[in-house]
C-alpha cells in the first residue's frame, strides 16, 4: 500500500478513550503485534470501517508494518474495508439453519429492506441508502440447536421466523 494512497484518505487516530483502552490492551501482551485483533476491533467500532489509513494508524501503534495489518483484515471476514450499514445482519446459510428456512428469513430482510445480499467485492449493494443496515449471508454460527439464526452486530437471534424478524428490526 503506498504512502501516496493513504494520504488520500482522511487521517484517522484513536479518540482518548480508545487510545487509552489500546495501550492498555498493548501492556497485556509480551509484543504489540498480539493485540492485532482487539485493537483493529476498536478502530473499527469507532471509524465505521478498516480504512488504509486506519491500518497505517494500527500498524504505527503495533510496530508492524501495514501490510501486515492488511492481512488480518483481510484474512477475518468480521472486519470491513468499505463503509457498512449502522446494523451489520449476518444470516447463516449452513445446512442446519437451511433445513430449517434460513432462507425464507433471508428472502423476507431483502424484502422488507430493498436490499439484495452484500458480497465481498461489493458492500454497497447489500447496504440500505441510509446506511443504517448491510445484509450478509454467513456460515454457521455455532448454535445450530436453535436455527435458524441470524446475528446484528454482537447479537444473536434464534429460531426465526419472519414475525421475529420484524419485531426485532423495530426493536433495534
Ligand atoms: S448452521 Fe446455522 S448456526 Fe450452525
Amino acid at each position: 500500500m503506498s504512502d501516496e494512497i493513504i494520504q488520500l484518505e482522511t487521517p484517522f487516530q484513536f479518540n482518548e478513550e480508545n487510545m487509552k483502552k489500546v495501550d492498555e490492551l498493548i501492556g497485556r501482551y509480551p509484543i504489540k503485534e498480539a493485540a492485532m485483533l482487539p485493537t483493529l476491533h476498536l478502530a473499527q467500532k469507532q471509524a465505521g470501517y478498516i480504512s488504509p489509513a486506519v491500518m497505517k494508524h494500527v500498524a504505527d501503534l503495533l510496530e508492524v508494518t501495514v501490510m501486515k495489518v492488511k492481512d488480518v483484515v483481510t484474512f477475518y471476514p468480521m472486519f470491513f474495508e468499505e463503509p457498512v450499514g449502522e446494523y451489520v445482519i449476518r444470516v447463516c446459510q449452513t445446512l442446519p439453519c437451511a433445513l430449517r428456512d434460513c432462507k425464507v428469513v433471508l428472502d423476507h430482510l431483502k424484502e422488507k429492506l430493498g436490499i439484495d445480499v452484500a458480497s465481498e467485492t461489493n458492500l454497497a449493494k447489500g447496504t440500505t441508502e441510509d446506511g443504517k443496515y448491510t445484509l450478509m449471508k454467513v456460515e454457521c454460527l455455532a448454535s445450530c440447536d436453535v436455527a435458524p439464526v441470524i446475528m446484528i452486530n454482537d447479537d444473536l437471534h434464534k429460531n426465526l421466523t419472519p414475525e421475529k424478524v420484524d419485531e426485532i428490526l423495530n426493536n433495534l
